[in-house]
């Protein structure tokens, strides 16, 4: 038993060179195949390009105007809204499922967004143009009142044509609809009065 498990003492010293040889030639493979494999998790420009904030020039976006840009391939809506449009927030929010957007916080609403506005400014409203149902892209519906498909009491808002979700006009979601949270919010910054950054804020 304990000769089976004894060190051979005589190895041939030719295929001691063979085994050191092979080794070696394992190694410099190993590195390689290496390189290239470290390179491959390293971000390319483009998808660097990709996840980069957006800046956007806002200073001609119009009263009642919705602009569509995009950041990280979603559709990013900067809403422009009117006196009018912002006063409509305060109207009746017992009908939302969560106006004060307390869900999923982390997620859907940076804290300076966390307010009835769901924005920096009350009049500038961004929001990810993706439903928070099943991914489609909700429609404008900015009239208030009675319409196809909308409450007589419309306040003015967003409404998804897949399977019914409404949002009013900060991207908050309706009671008793498909969707469970509010639209999303993206990170975002004002650069100057003028100029908005999409992706990043100050605490980035
Ligand atoms: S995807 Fe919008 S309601 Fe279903």
């Amino acid at each position: 038993m304990s000769e089976s498990l004894a060190v051979p003492t005589n190895v041939d010293e030719s295929r001691r060179t063979l085994i050191a040889i092979t080794c070696g030639a394992g190694a410099v493979a190993g590195v390689a195949v290496a390189v290239p494999f470290v390179e491959s998790f390293a971000p390319s420009e483009r998808a660097k390009a990709a996840g980069a904030p957006v800046e956007v020039d806002i200073g001609d976006l119009k009263p009642g105007e919705l602009r569509t840009v995009e950041w990280r391939g979603q559709p990013v809506w900067l809403i422009r809204r009117t006196p009018e449009m912002v006063a409509s927030l305060a109207q009746d929010e017992s009908q939302l499922a969560d106006p004060e957007s307390k869900r999923n916080q982390d997620d859907l609403t940076p804290p300076y967004a966390r307010n009835r506005y769901r924005s920096i400014k009350p009049d500038l409203f961004l929001a990810v143009g993706i439903c928070t149902h099943l991914g489609c892209s909700p429609n404008a519906r900015f009239a208030p009142g009675a319409q196809p498909s909308l409450p007589a009491d419309w306040p003015g808002g967003f409404l998804c044509p897949c399977h019914g979700s409404t949002f009013d006009l900060a991207g908050r979601v309706f009671k008793n609809k498909p969707a469970p949270d509010n639209l999303r919010v993206p990170p975002h910054m004002y650069v100057s009065e003028t100029k908005l950054r999409i992706g990043e804020d100050q605490k980035a």
